[in-house]
């Protein structure tokens, strides 16, 4: 059984982040959302991963390399273009031969527990099956139609009135039948050749398309908003542990990461949250439900249910910083200088919610 990894696409929902970065880089809980995906597959038990890029390509080659860290090997698979999911299969023909795979979305984020599921299919004779989770808006999503008896009867991409609320999450499990479907089917009318089409060409063909409901939380992490919910989601679960340094005079509660390197100093910190990796949190509040990556300095602010990326700083701003994303290399720092006014430089695409 091998893996396929789709990270391609500009992630413009979370501009101005995904300017210099790919969103499938762009950490949860001090992780990037792309390493995760490739634990899961790990955990798994599966070793040949494929990794479908595009224009951050390059980013996402340095960041994962071979992938000897975790002990897999990783093939990148070039599209020239987002031509849709069942595109990046047809591309990936070569890599997964006569093999069944696991396709995941890498910028997809799902509770834990899905390693039993792909050894299950492993050993089926299923030719595909889907994840399906129940949502609120199915519109959005690739939309599965069931029977009586829980079997699928059609999916639809998108669909204006939806037939049910289960959406089909970016994990499917295929046989080489599915290179069969993604020759055959014709591009949507947003011009991709879409997956939730080819997995509808098994179907009207006869071929087994198991699904299977996924119960726990899942969430794709198109805007800042779902990163923030992904992160409150799996600093809720990180087991915590303190590697850096903690001062006398700071309180931190059992919630609280602390990574190597890092220092709180006079400081209180509410979990769960994880501060990573040489931080320096000086005379400062910070979380719940707060990530500081690496590299960071907070001092005499308060931060609370945030993300902030690495080599940021964020010194004596006067109210408290919430529900916020704030990339790499930023400085926000309360000014002396008359007059008292806002005087900021924000990239194209910034969004400021001043008091
Ligand atoms: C894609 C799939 C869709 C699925 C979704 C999950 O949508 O086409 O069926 O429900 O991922 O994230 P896209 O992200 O391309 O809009």
């Amino acid at each position: 059984m091998k893996g396929l990894i789709l990270s391609g696409g500009k992630g413009t929902r979370l501009y101005p982040i995904t300017y210099t970065q790919a969103k499938q880089l762009v950490p949860v809980a001090n992780k990037p959302v792309l390493f995760r995906v490739i634990e899961a597959l790990q955990e798994a038990g599966i070793q040949d991963i494929g990794i479908v890029i595009g224009d951050t390509g390059p980013e996402i080659r340095q960041a994962v390399g071979k992938g000897r860290r975790w002990g897999v090997r990783i093939t990148y698979i070039e599209q020239e273009a987002p031509l849709g999911l069942a595109h990046a299969v047809k591309i990936s023909q070569e890599f997964i031969g006569d093999d069944r795979f696991v396709m995941f979305l890498g910028d997809n984020v799902i509770q834990g527990g899905i390693s039993q599921l792909i050894r299950e299919f492993e050993q089926s004779d299923w030719n595909c099956q889907v994840v399906l989770t129940e949502v609120e808006e199915p519109q959005h999503y690739g939309v599965a139609e069931l029977d009586e008896a829980g079997q699928i009867l059609r999916l639809v991409e998108k669909p204006r009135n939806p037939p049910s609320n289960l959406a089909l999450v970016g994990i499917y499990m295929f046989d080489p039948h599915i290179f069969q479907a993604v020759h055959s089917i014709q591009p949507s009318w947003r011009g991709e050749l879409e997956i939730t089409d080819a997995i509808q060409w098994l179907i009207d063909h006869g071929y087994t398309v198991r699904p299977y409901i996924h119960r726990g939380w899942w969430i794709d992490t198109g805007k800042p908003i779902d990163m923030l919910a992904a992160n409150d989601r799996v600093l809720a679960e990180l087991v915590p542990e303190v590697r850096g340094y903690v001062d006398r005079d700071s309180q931190i509660d059992h919630l609280v990461t602390v990574e190597e390197g890092a220092e709180i100093v006079n400081s209180v910190v509410r979990g769960p949250t994880i501060i990573g990796r040489n931080c320096r949190i000086v005379n400062s509040f910070i979380g719940p439900f707060t990530s500081i990556y690496h590299d960071t300095l907070v001092e005499n602010s308060e931060i609370e249910h945030s993300i902030v990326l690495d080599h940021s700083h964020i010194e004596n701003v006067p109210h408290r910083i919430q529900d916020s994303m704030i990339g790499r290399n930023v400085h926000i720092t309360h000014s002396p200088i008359k007059p008292r006014a806002y005087k900021l430089i924000l990239g194209d695409n910034s969004k400021v919610g001043l008091l």
